[in-house]
């Protein structure tokens, strides 16, 4: 073993290790759970009958009933026979009817922006609305694609462009409301409304009020304006909304120099160049005027959507990192269990375990995200694990190794991994979690860095296609130890992937089990080539206990796939298409997709979508 955990055997050795605990891919969880834990649970026959799981005898049942579709390269959102989808929001479409229009020049003012839907639509939630077919959808604009948000891009950059961008990101509330006919429409309502980069927001839990969280125009460290690369989401038992701040690192100026290799905003990906010019407008955003602004970003985010006049809560306890998406489920003792993954190659996937039961912290008024353990996770050889705990004056966390307080331990929350021997992953974005098991699955999206050592969590060199980690905890998510299994290897066959070749695909990202138990997988970058052909960005659903998985969506070209929810009764599928056609310019908007307008003076146009069966049946079943 060497001092990073890594292992020198061979690939094709760890991969025979892990994959010889079970068949690739058809029945191979199950089994590898039961033999480590015992029975495995499923889940409650009424409840997946209700959501659209079919029986084919005692015991078993077909979760997947559509026909795999092929790939795709169409400017086109491609479903299966059977299905249809509705454009429902946009990039620029108003919250409520009687908003501003959206103009396709790009035209529409920072003012404007801010009532209108963001761009880059990544994670979001429907919270049912009681008695109606209706809801409040929370969506994620999680950045911008400035060449399209501005009818010159980025030429001649201004304090105006840089306000459309901030009120572009963030998150949409909106109130939808289903017709009569099957359709969707938004109504006017008390509940929309956006939060943007300039939206106030509250600091909470053990950082909140720390010097490294002070700024000039707070200098309590408790009060910040808005919320930044709202990457993926979840929602909490309490019926509240967390969005998570992911690639923070692209829109502060550190100096013509980059920070010195090993110092913590080296650590956190501060660079020379930032992408977003919001520093040239506007100092908060140059850190050579504000050095702590950035740490007041990478946190998670919780929104209560029944109240349009809370201010946004930063959720300190949770760590500081790129977080990717934030899954919420009970503990043993009632408490508040986060699992969160930080995407970037060879960082950490982490759990929060609140420190008191959910009901008692509200019931006194206090967050159940507020006081906790944050731990991460070390992945052993052997197919077991254990999670570290991140808490000061622990080994390698005291004052002498540079953490002053638990603040800092939570602020600077990778140096604190780094510290305690987590296991570096292959980028880790969504994770969630198994109906009925409780396992939690996660996505390791691709890394191609991993040039010189693997080891059997991450066991491809040059990993282009990604692959599918799952983590057994023998149904108590308080835990401190795990069984895991890689889940699935992704990729072309020549990749050494363990999907069928027909449904070969790349770098999985979203990643949602809906209430039967199907595992949706959303993908967002490199797709293999399937019989020669190429593909855009697709979705698929699994059926994680006999292996089945079948290519449900295609997107059109340059987007990704991601977010996703549904109705309660999983009738209406909601889809988020991310960044279509964004190698468009000022000159030629429309070079790689004109989805979904197809204005020949238009421009592309991330959205969501809602999918339904033109049978009015379960997606999916
Ligand atoms: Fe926002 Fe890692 O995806
Ligand atoms: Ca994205
Ligand atoms: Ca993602
Ligand atoms: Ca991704």
């Amino acid at each position: 073993m060497r001092p990073d955990g890594t292992s020198s055997r061979s690939i094709s050795e760890l991969a025979q290790h892990r994959l010889s605990r079970r068949t690739a891919l058809a029945g191979g969880l199950a089994t590898a759970a039961a033999s480590f834990f015992g029975t495995v649970a499923r889940p409650e026959p009424a409840a997946a009958a209700e959501a659209g799981a079919t029986t084919r005898g005692p015991g078993m049942r077909r979760l997947l009933g559509f026909p795999a579709i092929p790939p795709s390269v169409a400017d086109q959102v491609v479903l299966p026979p059977g299905y249809q989808y509705q454009l429902l929001f946009p990039w620029g479409h108003p919250i409520v009817p009687s908003g501003p229009a959206f103009t396709k020049d790009a035209s529409n003012s920072a003012e404007e922006q801010a009532q209108q839907a963001g761009d880059q639509h990544d994670g979001m939630w429907f919270f049912p609305l009681k008695g109606k077919r209706s809801g409040l959808l929370c969506v994620n604009h999680e950045c911008t694609t400035e060449q399209l948000l501005h009818p010159d891009g980025r030429a001649n950059w201004s304090p105006e462009k840089t306000a459309k961008s901030l009120a572009a990101h963030g998150v949409s509330v909106i109130e939808i409301e289903q017709d009569r006919d099957g359709q969707w429409h938004l109504v006017e309502s008390r509940f929309a409304r956006r939060v943007t980069m300039t939206t106030p927001a509250e600091i909470t839990g053990p950082a909140a009020g720390h010097p490294l969280l002070r700024t000039s125009a707070d200098p309590d460290g408790v009060r910040v304006l808005g919320t930044l690369n709202n990457c993926a989401s979840g929602p909490t038992p309490w019926d509240t909304y967390l969005t998570c701040e992911e690639t923070i690192n692209k829109y502060f100026y550190f100096g013509e120099e980059p920070p010195p290799a090993g110092s913590v905003e080296d650590r956190y990906g501060i660079g020379s160049e930032n992408p977003y010019p919001w520093h040239t407008t506007d100092a908060r955003f140059d850190m050579r005027a504000e050095p702590n602004e950035y740490n007041r970003f990478g946190w998670v985010v919780e929104i209560d959507p029944f109240d349009p006049s809370s201010a946004p809560k930063k959720r300190t306890a949770l760590g500081r990192m790129e977080h990717e998406n934030a899954v919420v489920v009970r503990g043993s003792r009632g408490e508040a269990v986060v699992y969160m993954g930080d995407d970037t190659q060879f960082d950490y996937f982490y759990k929060f375990v609140g420190a008191e039961p959910i009901n008692k912290a509200r019931k006194h008024g206090r967050s159940p995200l507020d006081d906790g353990t944050l731990y991460v996770a070390r992945f052993e050889e052997d197919g077991t694990g254990r999670w570290l705990p991140l808490v000061h004056g622990e080994p390698g966390l005291t004052a002498a190794d540079g953490f002053a307080d638990q603040a800092e331990v939570l602020i600077r929350t990778r140096l604190a991994a780094d510290a305690v021997g987590a296991t570096p992953m292959d980028r880790p974005e969504w994770c969630t979690v198994q109906p009925g098991t409780g396992a939690v699955f996660f996505t390791c999206t691709n890394n191609t860095a991993r040039t010189e050592s693997v080891n059997a969590a991450n066991p491809r060199l040059n990993n282009r296609f990604g692959h599918i980690m799952k983590i057994d905890e023998g149904g108590d998510p308080s835990a401190e130890k795990f069984a895991w299994d890689v889940f699935l290897l992704a990729g072309d066959q020549a990749s050494g992937a363990t999907v069928p070749a027909d449904q070969a695909f790349g770098s999985p990202d979203g990643l949602w089990f809906d209430a039967a138990g199907r595992l949706w997988i959303q993908t967002d970058g490199t797709q293999p080539m399937v019989n020669g052909a190429p593909q855009n960005n697709q979705m698929l659903a699994a059926d994680p206990d006999t292996g089945d998985i079948r290519r449900f969506l295609v997107g059109p070209p340059r987007c990704e796939v991601t977010g996703i929810t549904s109705t309660p009764d999983g009738r209406s599928l909601f889809v988020n298409i991310q960044h279509p056609g964004d190698s468009g310019t000022p000159a030629n908007p429309r070079v790689s997709s004109n989805w979904p307008d197809f204005s020949a003076t238009g421009r592309p146009r991330s959205a969501t979508i809602v999918i339904t069966r033109e049978d009015g049946g379960v997606v999916g079943a």
